[in-house]
């Protein structure tokens, strides 16, 4: 099944769909990932926190598919927010993924009571200059944070990667992104196997479409103009989030879709004003 492009703010293009690999890990994530590879999937989002880069950049290498074909995605951990550490922080990502450049990197939470994402960003800034990274983004910023990096640059955010699923539609802060000309990219896009994929419309809609209820969200998402980053260690599950372009919902499915949204629907309460990232 072939995933259709997007064109980003800087010229670049990113795929629909992308493989999230949170917790993902170690040797049994390497074969996943190369499975998920096989099946078609070009974009995987990998992050420093997630302890993967290493199985990532293997996978790349060992699938025999040329770099150019993949769209690979990392993350800044909070503790490198300072403008050298950062700048280290990405060439050491790439040396354990083995790899020339990343084609997207993001600053993965703002942490804005520390107050240092703006060095952070002009870190992604400068890699961008010496060819380390194609596009830069960032993650979980608020739109205040976004103002703030692009009053202070003059750049601007190719992407913002952030919760949404479900029960947490997050409808303003993409309607922010898309203001700004900023691509929304989705994390835990199927709510981490939550019970949304038990809601009885979903069920209706997987029954209507002939498709299964992680597609039909996944469509929701595409829908929306969301990219989204679903995870599955499941080889049928794989396959199918990315046979998703055959079909489409109606704007009244994704209102009903939209419907089941909660007023504390984030999966684990990080609120990217208080969330202190892990170190
Ligand atoms: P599995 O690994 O068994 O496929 P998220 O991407 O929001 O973090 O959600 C990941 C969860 O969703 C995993 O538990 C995964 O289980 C499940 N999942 C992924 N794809 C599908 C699908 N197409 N249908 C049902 N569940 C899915």
């Amino acid at each position: 099944m072939k995933v259709s492009d997007i064109l980003l703010n800087d010229g670049y293009k990113i795929p629909a769909v992308g493989l999230g690999t949170y917790q993902i890990r170690g040797g049994e994530g390497y074969h996943q990932i190369l499975a998920a590879i096989s099946d078609g999937y070009r974009s995987i989002d990998s992050a420093t926190n997630y302890d993967n880069e290493g199985i990532v950049g293997k996978a790349i290498r060992d699938s025999g598919i040329p770099r150019s074909q993949f769209f690979i995605s990392s993350k800044l951990p909070g503790k490198y927010h300072r403008y050298d550490d950062a700048l280290s922080a990405i060439k050491e990502s790439l040396a354990r993924m083995g790899l020339e450049y990343f084609d997207l990197f993001l600053i993965h939470w703002p942490l804005p009571k520390r107050g240092l994402y703006v060095e952070a960003w002009k870190a992604l800034i400068t890699a961008q200059k010496l060819g380390l990274i194609k596009s830069i983004g960032v993650s979980n910023f608020e739109p205040e944070h976004l103002d703030k990096i692009i009053t202070e640059t003059g750049v601007t955010p190719a992407v913002n990667q952030i919760e949404i699923h479900p029960y947490w539609i997050n409808d303003n802060r993409i309607q922010e992104n898309l203001k700004r000309g900023i691509l929304t990219e989705a994390w835990s896009p199927l709510g981490r196997g939550s019970d949304a994929l038990k809601e009885p419309i979903i069920q209706k809609l997987a029954e209507k479409y002939d498709k299964n209820v992680g597609q039909i969200i996944l469509r929701w998402h595409l829908d929306r103009g969301v990219v989204p980053l679903p995870k599955s260690t499941n080889l049928e599950h794989q396959r199918a989030n990315l046979n998703i372009f055959d079909f489409s919902l109606t704007n009244d499915e994704i209102q009903a879709i939209n419907a089941l949204n909660r007023e504390n629907g984030r999966i684990d309460g990080q609120d990217p004003n208080e969330y202190e990232e892990f170190e």
